[in-house]
């Protein structure tokens, strides 16, 4: 049976840790070399296949993610804008959400998460078809306690997952990106504020664990992860898409291709695209993959 998946874009929160840049702007509008940071997450989103998609915004910056992303339809998706009041942690989004969910599984991205790997796709595609519960996807980084860490038993199978650990279990870190079948929203309604004061999302997570129903999908070598909450992480994902966007004369992060990919809009669509993005090299790309299409 295929799922019926919405997505959740988080993309609230005060961006306290990027100041000043984030003091007038939200943080996942800030530039990630070429374009706006919440085209990352969104796209990962369309890649899995995902073509409802809730966007939650702080009350003061929803209008500008409306006027930079519309309604979706020009990239044959449907977006939905949410407001998260007060940052009370990421496992509020499906509290913020329930109603948009409707009792659907969703795939949640974090706005300030950037992923990349040729084998991506397929991943996420696959994902979308386990009958877990709650499908994660782990990432080895050099600094564990920055996130959520997975442990480990001596069988191999995770036993636990802990936020911010100052003795990390493992290595393997818990990326922004949760796939998250319906039971989700009255799961993050039974979870109590962790001492920090937040819902997180790691408490949502060990219920499942508890059930038996996590996975754990391991991004190995050849995946890029970047969260973006530093401004040196922000630097440094802005490069690493500079760098391959120019050596490989390809977009990163382009909801346009993706969707003419994927067929939900048309040679024609994305020409017009490329018309109103004008003289800009993205706007250039859009035209010329139009052009190589055969569009008239
Ligand atoms: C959050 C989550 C953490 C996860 C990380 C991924 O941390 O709480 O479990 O590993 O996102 O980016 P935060 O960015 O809120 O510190």
């Amino acid at each position: 049976m295929t799922r019926n998946i919405k997505g959740i874009i988080l993309a609230g929160g005060s961006g306290t840790r990027l100041y000043p840049l984030t003091m007038a702007v939200s943080k996942q509008l800030l530039p990630v070399y070429d374009k706006p940071m919440v085209y990352f997450p969104l796209t990962t989103l369309m890649l899995a296949g995902v073509r409802d998609i809730a966007i939650i915004t702080t009350p003061q910056d929803q209008s500008q993610f409306v006027r930079l992303l519309g309604d979706g339809s020009q990239w044959g998706v449907s977006l939905t804008y949410l407001v998260q009041e007060k940052p009370e942690g990421l496992a509020q989004a499906y509290l913020i959400a329930k109603n948009f969910l409707n009792d659907a599984d969703s795939l949640m991205a974090l706005g300030d998460n950037i992923f990349f790997g040729s084998g991506l796709t397929d991943k996420l595609r696959t994902a979308t078809q386990s009958d877990k519960g709650a499908t994660v996807f782990g990432y080895q980084v050099t600094q564990p306690d920055r996130y959520g860490v997975l442990g480990f038993n001596d069988a191999g199978e995770v036993n636990q997952i802990i936020e911010k650990p100052n003795k990390p279990p493992s290595n393997l870190a818990v990326t922004g990106l949760y796939l998250l079948d319906k039971t989700a929203p009255a799961k993050a309604a039974s979870i109590k504020k962790s001492a920090r004061g937040e819902l997180e999302i790691t408490s949502v997570l060990n219920l499942y664990l508890e059930e038996g129903q996590l996975s754990v999908e391991k991004l190995g070598r050849g995946y890029a992860w970047f969260d973006t909450g530093t401004h040196a992480s922000l630097l440094e994902a802005g490069n690493f898409v500079k760098t391959l966007s120019e050596r490989q004369s390809v977009q990163i992060g382009c909801p346009e291709e993706i969707a003419f990919d994927q067929g939900w809009i048309s040679a024609d669509d994305l020409k017009a695209s490329g018309k109103r993005l004008g003289k800009s090299s993205y706007g250039e790309y859009l035209r010329a993959l139009a052009d190589a299409s055969g569009a008239p």
